[in-house]
């Protein structure tokens, strides 16, 4: 069996039976609590589950200041982003440590408790140069963090509800114990991790099955949380990848679950942290192709493949598959890269995101060589009922 070893060496778990709920509520009904935002949901779900093992928390200050600056935890464990738990000013003066808070969700559903082990400040300003490399507002990450209510933060342990997240995608939410189980009954030695925020198109296809010419299966991991408002719906995207399964995928070589983190944008570091994640889901393996986890032209396109080389697999465990450029050649008839087909730019077929968006804008199919057009049909329904949105098909 040679499913990866949790980050840190052991898988967290801080679920307890929703069952206890009501006995729960009713011993703490009168201590603080914190309202939690949807994106903050997603954090604690990922720390409950064991998604961002070994934290079995939200960070304190020493552990937030150390992943920020050296993307490292205290104990030199590699990791890339700050999970941490946003308060506004008011309540950072009234909680105590060592004194155990409800977390709520928007509409007061009690998800969860936290003891506090440290309340502090935010540099919001350095977080922002740090973690995404700039303070442009204009950047989803920095705009998130502009969006929040004050610059404060709580850290410590969490326990949380099992049925923490309500949300439509709840049932196809694996958890990592759940799909280590999962990879264990279908015999897979090797697993590959696919991250992905957009509409399935023929790129990720070609590098989702090269990388299965390898390995013994493929965990298809579209993230679910939030991500800025003009990428697809995740339900619309959950729709292409079940009629492109169905068609064109192996169906004893492939397992698609869901990711209920946030999108961040954070380019490199992000490459970073959705290999460690998908580590602690089984993954030996995890793909990082062109701009992963990229906005705009903040990050170079092959700046994530180059962080990751920075680590050695002792500190990975993961081992990353990187891929380059993906695109169509006529010539060759098939999707290539540069490493694999040597004719020039007159045979190629670039996915460009502006291209398709302007075709599915026109109601036009977009070529099969780009997205398959099963795939084709669900979005133009989508745009359809959407017309005033565009969605981002291939691109940033
Ligand atoms: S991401 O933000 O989740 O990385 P996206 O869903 O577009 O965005 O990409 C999923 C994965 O496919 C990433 O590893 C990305 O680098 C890779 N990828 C997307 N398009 C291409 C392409 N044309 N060629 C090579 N890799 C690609």
């Amino acid at each position: 069996m040679f499913l990866s070893v949790p980050h840190g060496g052991r898988l967290i778990t801080a679920l307890t039976p929703s069952s206890a709920r009501p006995e729960i509520a009713r011993a703490y009904a009168n201590r603080p609590f914190i309202r939690l935002s949807p994106r903050e949901i997603s954090d604690l779900g990922l720390i409950a589950i064991g998604a961002v093992s070994p934290l079995d928390g939200f960070m304190d200050e020493k552990t937030y200041r150390s992943v920020v600056e050296r993307m490292r935890l205290p104990d030199g464990l590699v990791f890339p982003l700050p999970i941490v738990l946003p308060v506004r000013e008011e309540e950072s003066r009234s909680l105590r440590i060592g004194e155990v808070v409800r977390l709520l969700d928007p509409s007061d559903r009690l998800l969860g408790l936290l003891t506090v082990s440290d309340i502090f400040h935010r540099d919001l300003e350095w977080e922002a140069q740090e973690v995404y490399r700039t303070t442009d507002p204009a950047h989803p990450g920095v705009a998130a963090l502009g969006r929040l209510p004050g610059a404060y933060a709580v850290g410590g342990r969490v326990t949380v509800f099992d049925d923490w997240s309500d949300g439509p995608f709840a049932a196809q939410a694996l958890t990592p114990t759940e799909s280590r189980a999962r990879f264990e009954a279908l015999g897979w030695q090797t697993v590959v991790g696919f991250q992905t925020r957009n509409p399935i198109h023929r790129a990720h296809e070609y590098i989702q099955k090269c990388s299965l010419e390898v390995v013994d299966g493929l965990f298809l991991h579209p993230l679910v949380g939030e991500t800025k408002e003009d990428d697809v719906p995740a339900n619309v995207r959950m729709e292409c990848y079940n009629v492109l399964l169905e068609r064109y995928y192996p169906k004893t070589r492939v397992v698609l679950g869901v990711f209920p983190g946030a999108m961040r944008y954070a380019g490199p570091r992000e490459a970073l942290f959705h290999a460690l994640v998908r580590k602690n889901y089984g993954c030996t393996h995890f793909i990082v192709g062109r701009d992963h986890a990229g906005v705009g032209s903040y990050y170079g396109p092959f700046e994530a493949h180059a962080l990751l080389r920075q680590f050695s697999f002792d500190e990975l465990g993961i081992i990353p598959i990187f891929f380059d450029t993906a695109y169509y050649c006529r010539t060759c008839e098939g999707m290539v890269s540069h490493k694999t087909c040597g004719h020039d730019e007159g045979s190629h077929v670039l996915l460009s995101g502006t291209k398709v968006r302007q075709m599915l804008r026109d109601g036009l199919p977009p070529p099969p060589e780009m997205t398959r057009p099963e795939v084709a049909a669900v979005l133009i329904g989508h745009y359809r009922k959407n017309e005033e949105k565009v969605p981002a098909v291939s691109g940033h």
